[in-house]
């Protein structure tokens, strides 16, 4: 920027005590690392990746004042006080009276959904994640989308795609009844759409239509500062609200919520199930024991929930989110002006590419995105995944491959981990991907597992 030009760079709130070294590999390296992976990103060894976006989860570098947390970990098989610290951070910034500790989100997924899921129930939501479903599903639940249509339109600029189509709710109730749906399941940012947001507006008129039928609403916390910042930035009336206002305003609609802490909270591992209702609190705390651990650390170290406690106050602050958010806006940005298909707006986590359109001469069941995502890989080193018909898995009753509207491959940025010359990187990797698109072909799968295929799937390239 020259002198005397209105200042419009932005930079991170921090500076970096602690560095890791990376290296890039020979594309023959690569090859041979992908033949061993199956072809698929989530089978390949880290240290074969250059830059990683495979995902957000557990990959983000702790503040200094999470690392000091680190060594007051109260080991105490019960009755931590890094337990109770957690409890007044989520209560604080959330405003749950009543907490379980877990390793991490799809543990408190399963809880929830084995206390309030009875066989042949229905349970909506804005759009599917894989986990959420599965455990829905292995309660005996059905999930049913009931997101609005734009969600399913990478291109479309709707500002907060993530909205719940209250029509197609309400559609569900005439048909199957209120007492089959035992909550309604949603998400603040929804993954599998690009990370895009809810409106506040349309919290609230669920709420009230939930209300009216006696159908509580559970909240999949996963991602929600970044969900708020969208709305501060978007929705009229939020631009002077704090993200911590914003935040607590949305819990302030929700029975309960489970959270994978690995994201939002800047943690490598954690999770836990946030709750108001007493009874459920006393059913979640009672299984907890079963399955994870003590009720008052479930899947954690006491130094864990001390990292997560001092996390979930860092993650709610403006200028670490406007950042956060600034630098994967700041990649799609980069990415999009050379004209590559990607979903618009750009979410709070990621950038997803249209593999749909990037491959648009292969078939969905050749795969595009996960042989965009090899390909990406292949390039640079760059890592990302498949967030298309390889996740969305097989249609239970049918058996066939469900073939989702969104083809799409995932380029997930860590928090606080990487520069801005990472993301120049990878935004060249991905120009010269697409410069040689017409000679990409398909995948065949060659191995495919019984659930959650896409983490263990391997591929066969059709040339
Ligand atoms: N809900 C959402 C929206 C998620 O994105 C995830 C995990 C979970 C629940 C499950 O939490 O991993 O802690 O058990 N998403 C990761 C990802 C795996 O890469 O998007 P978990």
């Amino acid at each position: 920027m020259t002198r005397g030009t209105r200042r419009t760079s932005w930079a991170e709130p921090f500076k970096i005590k602690v560095v890791e070294p990376i290296r890039m590999t020979t594309r023959e390296q690569r090859l041979d690392a992908l033949d061993e992976a199956g072809w698929n990103t989530f089978l390949l060894k880290s240290e074969d990746v250059y830059i990683d976006l495979l995902t957000d989860s557990g990959t983000s570098a702790m503040s200094a004042n999470q690392w000091a947390g680190m060594m007051l970990g109260d080991e105490a098989y019960a009755g931590s006080e890094n337990f109770y610290n957690l409890c007044e951070s989520v209560e604080k910034v959330y405003g749950f009276p009543y907490l379980v500790p877990t390793h991490q989100g799809r543990a408190a997924e399963h809880m929830i959904s084995q206390i309030l899921i009875s066989d042949g129930d229905f349970i909506p939501g804005n759009m599917y994640f894989t986990t959420t479903r599965l455990h829905q599903e292995l309660a005996g639940g059905t999930f049913v989308d009931v997101i609005i249509d734009e969600a399913h339109d990478p291109a479309g600029e709707h500002p907060f795609k993530a909205n719940v189509d209250l029509n197609k709710l309400e559609d569900l109730i005439d048909r199957v009844g209120a007492d089959r749906i035992p909550y309604f399941c949603l998400a603040t940012t929804v993954n599998m759409a690009g990370g895009q947001p809810i409106s506040m507006e349309n919290i609230r008129d669920l709420h009230t239509l939930c209300q009216k039928h006696g159908i509580p609403v559970y909240l999949d916390k996963t991602r929600i500062a970044e969900g708020a910042y969208f709305i501060q930035q978007r929705e009229p009336g939020y631009a002077d609200k704090s993200v911590a206002e914003i935040v607590l305003e949305i819990c302030s609609f929700m029975e309960g919520a489970w959270m994978s802490s690995k994201k939002d909270h800047l943690v490598n591992i954690g999770g836990y199930l946030a709750l108001r209702d007493a009874e459920v609190f006393e059913q979640a705390r009672n299984m907890v024991v079963i399955y994870e651990g003590l009720h008052t650390y479930g899947g954690m170290a006491g130094r864990d929930m001390e990292a997560l406690a001092r996390g979930i106050h860092e993650s709610v602050e403006d200028d670490h989110i406007a950042a956060r958010v600034g630098q994967v806006v700041y990649l799609g940005e980069k990415i999009a002006a050379e004209g590559i298909p990607i979903i618009q707006p750009v979410g709070g986590h990621a950038v997803f590419l249209d593999a749909g359109a990037f491959l648009s001469h292969l078939d969905q069941e050749e795969f595009p995105a996960q042989k965009l995502a090899a390909e990406i890989f292949l390039e640079a080193g760059v890592r990302s995944m498949e967030r298309g018909i390889v996740s969305a898995g097989r249609n239970k009753e049918t058996g066939e491959n469900i073939r989702v509207g969104l083809e799409l491959v995932r380029l997930t940025i860590p928090r606080r981990v990487y520069t801005q010359a990472h993301m120049d990187v990878t935004a060249e990797t991905i120009w010269e991907v697409w410069d040689r698109r017409d000679s990409i072909t398909g995948f065949e799968m060659v191995h495919e597992p019984q659930y959650l295929r896409f983490f263990q799937a391997r591929f066969k390239p059709k040339d």
